[in-house]
């Protein structure tokens, strides 16, 4: 292997005659894009600009290794490669059924001018809505292995830009509210993506995908005020421990005309691997829950009188499920583990074993009587250890019984992993969350992970990952949400990939956790939220008797979509969506806005010429608002088309559904 090493760069720098200084050009297929790319006094630099006008000045690549040099500096260029790639692919389910992904790319292979002579490429990648890269590192005869200090690429973006971000390295992991500032203050590291709005009129993104093996990328300023990536660190303060070779995750710069052309940006799925199976398995599914009678006190998780996993319990959700036409149920604590302080007994929650009052195999079998999923669910507090000895068995009871969705949760500040404190988004805890994900494919298990390790498009290549959590969902209503808060997922944290937010409670005005919406806005969001797991996360009781009416549009919401059109929409003031049904040419539009009331016009010209529709219209009642009056609902019906428009006020803290039924 060695000597067969040193041949190949032998005959690599016998036929180059390197370079010490480069200029390239890498242009998107529309020529709106340039990447221009520079190595210069031995370092390379790339900036990137939109219709001439800079959007990321020289931003400086490399990294710092441990116990080796630096790779960034005292490079030449040995070669590079131009290519162009066009390809359109069918997904299995998401927010748009077919992708294009188009772009051209310039790859650069570069060497160190002395010492080890270490090689490394840089692929590059234009897209006609952002650019890509990312480090890919060969074996090579003197470098098998290393250890990333620090990751020193940096993202050159003009500091005046506003930002909404999240910061990184708390207890809560991505749970936290999000602030818009401009780049300049960002004080410490945040999140990605991170959503900037630039000086110059674009919105940008960054983010990263296909994160594996490797530590999440956070952003930082640095001492030059450029960001710069900075890598979640191990408990030993290494960023990645690695063997070659490896490529590490992209690194993406989503760039759009506006914030509301970010939301249909695909490049994050785009730069991951297809399936490597054929995933047929795979099915999105809507889901009921003995989940909020918890978070109300009405159940608990522990065992006791008001124990909600209970047989009798879930059987009662199962017929609900049968009667309202939901076709999955969760069922949260049925296991031992629970009695007590659960976040305290993660080191030996136990997930194989049900507690006394809950039958697992006789409700699986009551479950598929009923033609009604099974959703499992795993809370690990983040006790990896713990949870890694009984993975694979309690995957295979679940399988066993016929269940294939399961929600695993890891609400602990850390992870626990052989014995050491990590980040949920170090390479620890990237490493664990992909383990559990293959086995899950093994096993047939779709999952919906809460505390997730963020988004990076995996699930192109692992179509089982339905859903994940990842940012503050409703479990934090009750105090803790803004109405603002929906408004801004869907440039931020939805420009990573589908999230639970488990919408759908109607008992707004509940004293325990009482939401800071209207019930409107809770249907808005199964249209503005996209995922792939669709909670519909209240007690049965609320949909059957206490509001059926505005219950039919959670019956007819698809989960799984044709198309995404976004409509309308402002960071944090207000989003208005549409999306085609998948395999069917019904529409449905969703709509939220902030805790100001806001009117829209929604244009439907986006119909096939020439249809009738049926308009299905679930909007705020009169004087409807997320404080006095929630429960103030209109529903109304009637035919539309191409020519028509809805004119709707949302109230404050408000939203609307509507579902666009194709009649002739
Ligand atoms: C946190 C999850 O987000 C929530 O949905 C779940 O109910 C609790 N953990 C308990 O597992
Ligand atoms: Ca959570």
């Amino acid at each position: 292997m060695l000597s067969k090493l040193k041949e190949f760069f032998a005959r690599v720098f016998k036929s180059r005659k390197p370079l010490l200084e480069y200029n390239g050009d890498l242009t998107s297929p529309n020529g709106r894009i340039v990447c221009r790319l520079t190595l210069k006094k031995g370092q390379v630099y790339y900036s990137v600009l939109r219709d001439g006008k800079n959007l990321v000045r020289d931003s400086r690549l490399g990294m710092n290794l441990r116990g080796d040099e630096p790779l960034y500096n005292g490079l030449m260029l040995v070669r590079s490669l131009n290519k162009s790639f066009d390809e359109t692919w069918e997904t299995k389910w998401g927010e748009a059924h077919y992708i294009q992904n188009k772009y051209n790319e310039t790859v650069l292979y570069l060497s160190e001018t002395g010492g080890k002579r270490r090689l490394f490429t840089l692929r590059f990648r234009a897209f006609d809505d952002g650019v890509a890269f990312r480090y890919e590192i060969p074996p090579q005869p003197e470098f098998q292995n290393l250890v990333v200090a620090d990751e020193l690429t940096e993202f050159n973006v003009d500091f005046n830009g506003y930002a909404w971000h999240i910061p990184a390295f708390q207890p809560d992991r991505y749970e936290y509210n999000y602030e818009r500032s401009p780049v300049y203050e960002l004080q410490h590291s945040v999140h990605t993506p991170l959503t900037i709005e630039t000086p110059v009129g674009y919105a940008i993104s960054i983010h990263e995908a296909a994160l594996y093996n490797y530590g999440s990328m956070t952003l930082k300023l640095n001492q030059n005020n450029a960001l710069m990536a900075d890598i979640t660190p191990l408990s030993d303060g290494a960023k990645a421990y690695v063997e070659l070779p490896f490529n590490t995750p992209w690194r993406v710069i989503m760039i759009g005309d506006s914030p509301l052309d970010l939301t249909t940006n695909h490049m994050i799925l785009n730069l991951n691997d297809p399936p490597k199976e054929d995933f047929d398995w795979v099915k999105p599914l809507k889901f009921m829950g003995i989940w909020w009678a918890m978070y109300v006190g009405e159940y608990t998780w522990a065992e006791g009188e008001r124990h909600g996993a209970t047989t009798k319990h879930t059987e009662e959700y199962i017929d609900a499920c049968e009667r309202l036409g939901i076709p999955g149920l969760l069922v949260e604590g049925w296991n031992n583990g629970w009695n007590g302080d659960w976040l305290q007994n993660g080191p030996t929650n136990d997930f194989i074993h049900p507690s006394k009052d809950f039958d697992l195999k006789e409700v699986a079998k009551y479950a598929s009587s009923k033609g009604i999923e099974l959703v499992g669910h795993h809370e690990t507090v983040g006790y990896i250890d713990n949870y890694e000895k009984q993975i694979e068995e309690a995957y295979k009871e679940y399988a066993d019984n016929g269940i294939h969705y399961v929600k695993p949760g890891y609400a602990g500040a850390w992870m626990s992993i052989q014995g050491r404190r990590e980040f949920h988004h170090s390479q620890a805890g990237v490493l664990h969350y992909q383990r559990a994900l293959e086995l899950a494919a093994k096993y047939h298990i779709m999952l919906d992970v809460h505390e997730p390790i963020k988004g990076t498009g995996i699930e192109r290549t692992w179509p089982n990952l339905l859903t994940r959590e990842g940012a503050r969902g409703q479990e934090y209503e009750g105090g803790a949400l803004y109405p603002s808060h929906a408004t801004i997922l869907p440039f931020t944290r939805l420009l990573s990939g589908g999230m639970d937010y488990t919408s759908g409670i109607f008992d707004v005005t509940n004293n325990v956790k009482r939401m800071a919406t209207t019930i409107a806005k809770q249907l808005a969001y199964y249209v503005t939220i996209f995922s792939g797991m669709q909670m519909a996360a209240d007690r049965p009781r609320f949909y059957e008797e206490v509001n059926p009416a505005a219950f039919k549009f959670i019956q007819d919401v698809p989960v799984s979509w044709e198309r995404t059109l976004p409509l309308l929409g402002h960071i944090g003031q207000y989003y208005v969506v549409a999306r085609q049904e998948r395999g069917t040419e019904n529409w449905f539009i969703g709509g939220v806005t902030n805790e100001d009331e806001h009117r829209v016009r929604v244009n439907l010209d986006f119909l096939p010429q020439g249809s009738v529709y049926q308009a299905e219209i679930y909007r705020d009642g009169e004087n409807a608002h997320y404080r006095e009056n929630q429960l103030a609902i209109a529903i109304e019906t009637r035919k539309v088309g191409k020519m028509d428009y809805l004119d709707i006020l949302m109230a404050p803290g408000g939203g609307f559904a509507v579902a666009l039924k194709k009649i002739q």
